[in-house]
C-alpha cells in the first residue's frame, strides 16, 4: 500500500509540523524523531517523518533500505517530484517517510541558487500535512539552507538537548536562527519543547545539567527525561524503532511517556 492509496478519503487532520533540531551533532535528534513518531502512532496518530538530514539516519533506523529508493526527499526540494510520489509506509504501522540518502549533501550548495530557496521545503509540506496528526522533520546538525528550510516549514520546535557538559553550548545560535525566521517568514513558529536524552543516573552531572536546563527552558522542558540505554542504541541497525525492539526497555517506556506529553501540549 503506497500513500496515494493511504490517503483517499480520510478526513483532514489538525496537524502539527514539529522540527527536531539542535545543530550540535548526536545528541538524540534522530533518536527522537524515530521513537517519538512510533509511539505516537501507537497511540492511533498518523504520523509523517520527513528525513532532512544527508546521513539518513531516521530512513534506515525505519529499515527503509536506501539504495531500493527511486526517488528521495533532494528530489522533491530539487528536481520537482511530488512529495507523494517519495512518502512510503514503514515498518511502524502508522508512521510514514519521506526517506532521505546522501543526495541531500548537494541541495545545502545547490538551493543557493533556486528562487524562494528557504521555502522549498514548505511548499511540499503544506501540500500533505492535512493527512497527518504530526509531521516530523529531522534536521541535520548545522545551521545552513536545509535547517533554515526546516524551520520555516514547520509550526514549532522540539529540540533535544543532551546531558552532558556545554550543553547548552550552541543553543544561544539555534533560538538566533528562530527568531530571524520568526521575524522574517513564520511569525508563529514556537518551541513546543525541550527534550532532555543520554540521561545517567549514576551521575550528579546529568542531574546538574538537567536542572541547568531547566533554569533556561523553564515550562518549555518536557517532565521525560530520555535515559542512557543501550536498547535505544542497538535499535536501529536493525531497522526497528524501540518499540518494536524492545517495548519494555527503559528507553522504549520513556519515549511512550514523552509521546503521551506531546499528546497532552496540544
Ligand atoms: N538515549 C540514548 N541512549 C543510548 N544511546 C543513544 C540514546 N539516544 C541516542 N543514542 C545514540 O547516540 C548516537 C547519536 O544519536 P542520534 O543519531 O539520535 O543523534 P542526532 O542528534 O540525530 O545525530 P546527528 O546530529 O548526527 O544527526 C546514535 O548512535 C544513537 O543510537
Ligand atoms: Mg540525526
Amino acid at each position: 500500500m503506497n500513500y496515494t492509496d493511504v490517503k483517499r478519503g480520510l478526513p483532514q487532520r489538525d496537524s502539527k509540523v514539529i522540527a527536531v533540531i539542535n545543530q550540535k551533532g548526536g545528541v538524540g535528534k534522530s533518536t527522537t524523531v524515530v521513537n517519538l513518531a512510533a509511539c505516537l502512532a501507537e497511540g492511533k496518530k498518523k504520523v509523517l517523518v520527513i528525513d532532512f538530514d544527508p546521513q539518513g539516519n531516521a530512513t534506515s533506523g525505519f529499515g527503509v533500505e536506501k539504495e531500493e529508493l527511486e526517488h528521495d526527499i533532494y528530489d522533491v526540494i530539487l528536481h520537482d517530484v511530488p512529495i507523494e510520489d517519495v512518502i512510503r509506509e514503514t515498518c511502524a504501522k502508522g508512521v510514514f517517510i519521506a526517506p532521505a540518502t546522501i543526495q541531500l549533501a548537494t541541495a545545502e550548495i545547490e538551493l543557493v541558487a533556486e528562487m524562494s530557496r528557504e521555502s522549498i521545503l514548505k511548499e511540499s509540506v503544506e501540500k500533505i500535512k492535512d493527512e497527518f496528526d504530526y509531521v516530523f522533520i529531522d534536521c541535520p546538525p548545522s545551521l545552513g539552507l536545509l535547517t533554515i528550510n526546516a524551520l520555516v516549514a514547520a509550526d514549532s520546535l522540539i529540540i533535544p538537548i543532551q546531558c552532558e557538559y556545554y550543553a547548552l553550548e550552541g543553543v544561544a545560535k539555534l533560538l538566533e536562527s528562530m527568531q530571524m525566521v520568526k521575524r522574517r517568514m513564520n511569525p508563529n513558529l514556537e518551541i513546543f519543547g525541550v527534550v532532555m536524552t543520554m540521561f545517567d543516573s549514576r551521575t550528579t552531572l546529568s542531574k546538574q545539567v538537567v536542572d541547568e536546563v531547566q533554569e533556561y527552558f523553564g515550562k518549555k522542558m518536557f517532565k521525560s527525561i530520555i535515559p542512557r540505554n543501550v536498547k535505544l542504541s542497538e535499535a536501529p541497525s536493525h531497522g526497528l524503532p524501540i518499540s518494536l525492539y524492545a517495548r519494555m526497555s527503559k528507553g522504549a517506556l520513556a519515549y511512550q511517556k514523552l509521546a503521551r506529553e506531546v499528546v497532552a501540549r496540544g
